[in-house]
């Protein structure tokens, strides 16, 4: 089939890249040249595991191709995915600014039938105001078109695993052709008997928000266990693990921490609110899941002052900027609150990450008290103490040996449980970390 993707973000180029490998044949607009030009040229400008070799081998067999011309998108194919960003805009609620741009677009370019699909995340009904934009700006009032929901579920780090082994795919439609015509899309999945569900529009768009709220309130909810934990001597882990192995419950999402950030939850737990509360619904549950997720870092902050007293002047290594591992990404990451605040004490801070200090830069230059190291070791060089932010493999794996040898004081402060307390205390680490 021919698949058109408007919008190449991290969402829309995964989407694409994998509809490739199915063996569709896909066309990608991208609006910001920048961005164009590298996509033109084979490089992905985001960091995404086994992304660049699938854009590799799937542009070498002429699958995937990129275009700015919104009109060469809208009649390369009948289905169109809007995949264009929706940021959060004023007082939380999601900024749709780009799905309506999209969507006028659209319609002027139509000359036969189009499915239009919403791919990027949305409040519900949005679909609604698609299909009256389009109708109010496509020219020939006669050419019929369908507005359906597919939301995403592609976690950064792991996305194309996510595409190609999806819990769920849900098509939220009107039509039996809009329907017909995702099936065929999706045929590879039917055929596997991957869970296929078939929902209105507003089901679908609703299945979005309300599934990473709720994966957001299942981490500030074992956040709050594990403060509990910690002043009653309990181990975070194993209540974790006692929890989750209950299958109404399930242990993914009960790993305590620092606290969730990224591009998605935070924003779309403020968006949730906000669409519940314009239907004159107070979502008091996930106004907590949201404080408990902000206290997260001022307690790591409070913890980091409970251990080294005063901050100035202190070595602190700093492991971890990214919001998870395996992304470049930093959005509302943990990382971001503690560095500033460590900063505002004036405290030497030695950053690494190992892909997301590019990005870190953009926000933290270089200066007189924030330094990037190369690797892990040399972060740690002479430090008072080490803050562990993000989960990396490469951290988890480390020669902890190695590690106290460089350090001044041999202090960790882990905001991920990374390491086996027991082990850590036998190696002579003073070891703190969350609800154990
Ligand atoms: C999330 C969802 O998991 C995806 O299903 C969804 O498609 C995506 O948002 C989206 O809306 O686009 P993502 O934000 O990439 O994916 O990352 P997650 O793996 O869900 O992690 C989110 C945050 O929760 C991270 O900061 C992570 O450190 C934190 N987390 C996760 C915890 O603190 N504890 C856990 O047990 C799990």
């Amino acid at each position: 089939m021919k698949v058109t993707i408007i919008g190449s973000g991290y969402v829309g180029l995964v989407t694409a890249v994998c509809f490739a490998d199915l063996g569709h044949e896909v066309i990608c607009i991208e609006k910001d040249d920048n961005k164009l030009n590298k996509l033109k040229n084979g490089i992905v400008p985001i960091y995404e595991p086994g992304l660049d070799d699938l854009l590799d081998k799937n542009r070498k067999e002429n699958r995937i191709k990129f275009s700015n011309s919104i009109e060469e998108g809208v009649n390369f194919s009948n289905i169109i995915y809007l995949c264009v960003g929706t940021p959060q805009g004023e007082d939380g609620k999601a900024d749709l600014s780009q799905v309506e741009e999209a969507s006028r677009q659209i319609a002027l370019y139509m000359k036969d039938y189009k499915l239009i699909v919403e791919k990027s995340t949305v409040p519900v009904n949005t679909h609604q105001w698609v299909k009256k934009t389009i109708k109010r700006y496509i020219k020939n009032k006669e050419i019929e078109f369908d507005v359906a929901s597919n939301p995403e579920f592609l976690r950064e780090g792991s996305a194309l695993y996510d595409f190609m082994n999806p819990d769920r795919i849900v098509i939220g439609v009107e039509s039996k052709k809009a329907e017909n015509l995702l099936k065929e899309l999706y045929k590879y999945f039917i055929d596997k008997n991957y869970k296929f569900l078939i929902t209105t529009p507003a089901a679908a768009e609703l299945i979005k928000h309300a599934s990473n709220s709720f994966l957001a309130m299942k981490i500030s909810y074992i956040n709050m266990i594990a403060e509990l934990c910690e002043k009653v001597g309990a181990d975070i882990n194993e209540v974790a693990d006692g929890i989750g192995s209950d299958k109404r419950i399930g242990r993914a999402f009960l790993n305590a921490g620092i606290g969730y950030g990224g591009s998605c939850f935070p924003k779309d737990v403020k968006a949730f609110i906000k669409i519940a509360e314009e239907h004159g619904i107070d979502f008091g549950l996930l106004k907590e899941t949201e404080k408990i997720n902000k206290q997260r870092r001022l307690k790591f902050i409070e913890k980091i002052e409970e251990v080294l007293w005063i901050s100035k002047d202190k070595n602190i290594a700093i492991w971890g900027l990214a919001f998870k591992p395996n992304t470049d990404d930093i959005r509302e990451a943990p990382s971001i609150d503690v560095v500033k605040e460590l900063y505002r004490l004036k405290a030497n801070l030695f950053l690494y990450d190992p892909k997301a200090m590019e990005n870190f830069k953009l926000l933290f230059p270089e200066k007189d008290n924030i330094h990037y190291k190369d690797d892990p070791y040399s972060a740690v060089e002479e430090a008072d103490a080490l803050l562990i932010l993000t989960e990396w493999d490469e951290f988890i794996n480390i020669n902890l040996e190695k590690i106290k040898a460089k350090m001044r004081l041999p202090i960790i402060i882990d905001g991920r449980n990374i390491y086996d307390k027991k082990k850590l205390l036998e190696l002579g680490f003073e070891y703190y970390c969350i609800g154990r």
